[in-house]
């Protein structure tokens, strides 16, 4: 029980500390979030591209393009400010630390404006409002016909959603997943992993319109209708920019164009050939350019993060091998702490972190992030290559007059190569794979590639496989190459 206490009090102090020391900070100043986005000439639209009809993923004339109400909406609103429109998409629970750092300007993914995230952004006026619905499995029908059918159930929601809030308040003895993604969400549920999808009633339409396994029902969720519409979040503190958004917004309702744009998004998402029938599913093929731009990110971040990572590693390892202290300690300090947190973790640090003081792109936030990681495990390659030549060595290179430096230089380094190799390329291996974490804060690399590819395909498997083969064919002549010259290495 005392245990307990302290664990409790030190975890309380931990966290007091952190809010301390990085807590946003926030300066009453002069409002200029409009005139920034205009001097800027962009306004940037974080989003979670998989809610269609409000925002998803196509293919137009070749090109992958978000498409939907809200970008129709979004498109106005940077006409009527004179300034190019930009998205960035990424997962729905990322969308307000985004914001909130400023990665974003303004959030339009059909969110609600409820009073927790009123919390910590601001909201436009509401423009489209739509209740809960549930999508089910086509086999299921009549099964799930209100929230008493669905107690004890696997229901599946989008992660931080306000579903997943009213799924556990409403539903009796719920089993949630949530999952980051709407679009695996559908696929947990075809494959049989949740048993219904908790969506607002226009997206659980459109994709039962366009997945002919699924249905969407109506359980009667009780909903407070002050927070079932979707507006615009912004960072706190903006009215200028509220204003002018409002101001286009209106115009859209009193022209009633919602209707239009809900139309004209429609013929974007597919619909299955004739009912009844099992659609065919997309050949992957026409995807490949998806791949193409996952496998040139992926190699480029693992490429320059292993040459910055080694330049590090080199010299940290060179600290660690310090006679003094005071170079020693911060070397390994750097590389316990490194090697003692979760390269995701670091990732998010240095993306959301470092952005507060620069503006970095999420691509070079990950490169950072993956070296600065690399360099700790290098080193440790270093450290113990150097190590391992024997001692004598040293003392035959120095009792020849050799200083140091040149021993290191002549004697030793030659023959720690030969340790260090294989282990260097073994990393360099691993940071291919590893690096995959960048994905979480939308960089396009393979992996977040692979699940756009999954959600407009609504296939489960075979382009998981496929990204699974690129990995390996990347890794496996990788391998090939840096045996090559190891073999060289040794001859020499
Ligand atoms: N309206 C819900 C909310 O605000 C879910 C929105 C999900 N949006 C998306 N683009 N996936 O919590």
């Amino acid at each position: 029980m005392k245990r307990k206490g302290l664990i409790r009090s030190m975890l309380v102090s931990l966290i007091v500390l952190m809010q301390l020391l990085f807590v946003a900070p926030v300066f009453a100043k002069e409002d200029t979030s409009l005139q920034d986005i205009k001097d800027k000439g962009t306004l940037i639209i974080g989003t979670s591209a998989d809610y269609p009809p409000y925002e998803f993923h196509t293919i137009i004339d070749g090109k992958d393009t978000i498409v939907g109400m809200d970008v129709k909406i979004a498109e106005q609103i940077a006409k009527d400010l004179g300034v190019k429109l930009e998205f960035r998409d990424m997962d729905f629970d990322g969308l307000l630390a985004a914001l909130e750092t400023g990665k974003v300007d303004i959030i339009m993914a059909g969110m609600n404006p409820t009073p927790e995230r009123q919390n910590s952004v601001d909201f436009s006026d509401i423009y489209y409002t739509g209740g809960q619905f549930l999508l089910v499995r086509k086999e299921d029908e009549g099964k799930y016909q209100n929230l008493d059918d669905l107690a004890g159930r696997k229901i599946g929601v989008q992660k931080s959603t306000m579903q997943e809030a009213a799924a556990k308040e409403q539903i009796k003895e719920p089993n949630i997943q949530g999952l980051a993604k709407v679009t695996d969400l559908v696929l947990a549920l075809t494959t049989k992993k949740v048993d219904a999808v908790v969506l607002e009633e226009p997206s659980a339409l459109e994709y039962a319109k366009s997945n002919s396994d699924v249905l969407a029902v109506d359980p009667g969720f009780q909903l407070d209708v002050a927070q079932q519409g979707s507006a615009i979040a912004v960072k706190k503190g903006s009215p200028s920019l509220i204003a002018a958004i409002n101001d286009t917004l209106a115009t859209i309702k009193a022209e009633n164009k919602i209707a239009d744009y809900l139309s004209e998004v429609d013929q974007y998402t597919e619909t299955p050939a004739a009912d009844g029938e099992k659609q065919a599913a997309t050949p992957l093929i026409n995807y490949w350019q998806y791949y193409l731009t996952g496998t040139g990110n992926t190699v480029l971040i693992a490429g320059v993060s292993v040459i910055f990572g080694s330049i590090l590693g080199f010299f940290l390892a060179l600290m660690r091998l310090s006679p003094r202290k005071l170079i020693r300690i911060p070397a390994s300090a750097y590389v316990e702490f490194v090697r003692g947190t979760p390269m995701m973790i670091q990732v998010m640090f240095i993306y959301f972190g470092l952005g507060y003081i620069v503006n970095i792109p999420a691509m070079i936030a990950g490169i950072i992030a993956v070296s600065l990681n690399s360099g700790a495990y290098v080193c440790e390659i270093v450290r113990s290559g150097i190590n391992a030549v024997e001692q004598g060595q040293v003392e035959a290179a120095r009792s020849l007059g050799m200083t140091q430096k040149t021993a290191m230089r002549y004697i030793i380094f030659p023959q720690a190569l030969k340790n260090i190799w294989p282990a260097l390329g073994n990393e360099f291996i691993s940071v291919i794979k590893e690096s995959s974490v960048v994905s979480i804060i939308g960089v396009s690399d393979l992996i977040f590639q692979t699940s756009v590819v999954r959600g407009i395909t609504y296939q489960a498997i075979a382009p998981i496989a496929v990204t699974m083969v690129i990995y390996f064919i990347l890794t496996f002549s990788l391998t090939k190459l840096l045996n090559f010259y190891e073999r060289k290495l040794n001859h020499a």
